[in-house]
């Protein structure tokens, strides 16, 4: 029943390990997954498919009413889709990361998306729903009996994300990351923790204990001490 469906209300940084910890979480509580991220890439990619200006908000928000969006919700299954097109390789391309934080900043995109996010959620059909982003703990689902902030030291973050690849390519991704964590947080603050939520600070945990450290976090609440 969709009605009994646990939210697990996750927020963090990029390079914090979100989107992989929160999907492990999923799969080893045989809960739902939901990356909300990748709608906003997602209508990023439709907004430079359709050579819009990412910085023109008006026609941003008008690309909004072809927003086919599809996502699914499976943590072993995972596909994005616009309209008919599988975007889910498309959305993770540089020019997405580098157009995608305009078009995250419009209050106009983003009302139009939680209702859509809160949507999705509702129709988990599983025990529980992880949902990840920058703004979940806060705005999609405030009253979420699970909310977490994922956070690792910019250290940390930035070693974890240039790990697979070359110096050259890692300085780069490194300063990107930088500047997108800088405009993304002027529009939601997911780098301090709202009241009420728990911090799970992952610089000095590896992958394992961190889903480790989110799963506990959950059982407590389901079973507080
Ligand atoms: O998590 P990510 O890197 O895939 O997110 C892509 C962009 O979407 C990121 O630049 C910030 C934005 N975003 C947001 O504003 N709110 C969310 N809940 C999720 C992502």
């Amino acid at each position: 029943d969709s009605a009994q469906t646990i939210v697990v209300a996750i927020d963090g940084p990029a390079g914090s390990g979100k989107s992989s910890v929160s999907k492990a979480v999923a799969r080893a509580l045989g809960y739902g997954y939901l990356d909300t991220g990748a709608a906003y890439r997602a209508l990023a990619w439709l907004v430079l498919e359709k050579g819009v200006d990412s910085e023109d908000a008006d026609a941003v928000i008008a690309a909004l009413d072809d927003f086919d969006y599809f996502i699914a919700t499976n943590p072993d299954e995972y596909v994005v889709r616009v309209g008919e097109t599988d975007v889910t390789e498309a959305i993770r391309e540089p020019r997405v990361s580098a157009a995608v934080s305009a078009i995250a900043r419009v209050p106009a995109v983003r009302s139009h998306l939680v209702a859509l996010f809160r949507s999705i959620a509702a129709g988990v059909d599983a025990p529980g729903v992880v949902v990840e982003g920058r703004d979940i703990t806060t705005v999609v689902a405030p009253d979420a009996p699970v909310r977490i902030l994922l956070t690792a030291s910019e250290e940390a973050r930035m070693a974890r994300r240039s790990a697979e690849l070359q110096d050259d390519a890692a300085a780069t991704a490194g300063a990107e990351l930088k500047k997108r964590d800088q405009a993304d947080s002027r529009v939601v603050d997911f780098l301090n923790a709202a009241e009420g939520v728990t911090t799970v600070d992952s610089t000095e945990l590896n992958f394992a204990e961190t889903v480790d450290a989110v799963i506990t976090v959950i059982a407590d609440t389901q079973s507080p001490v």
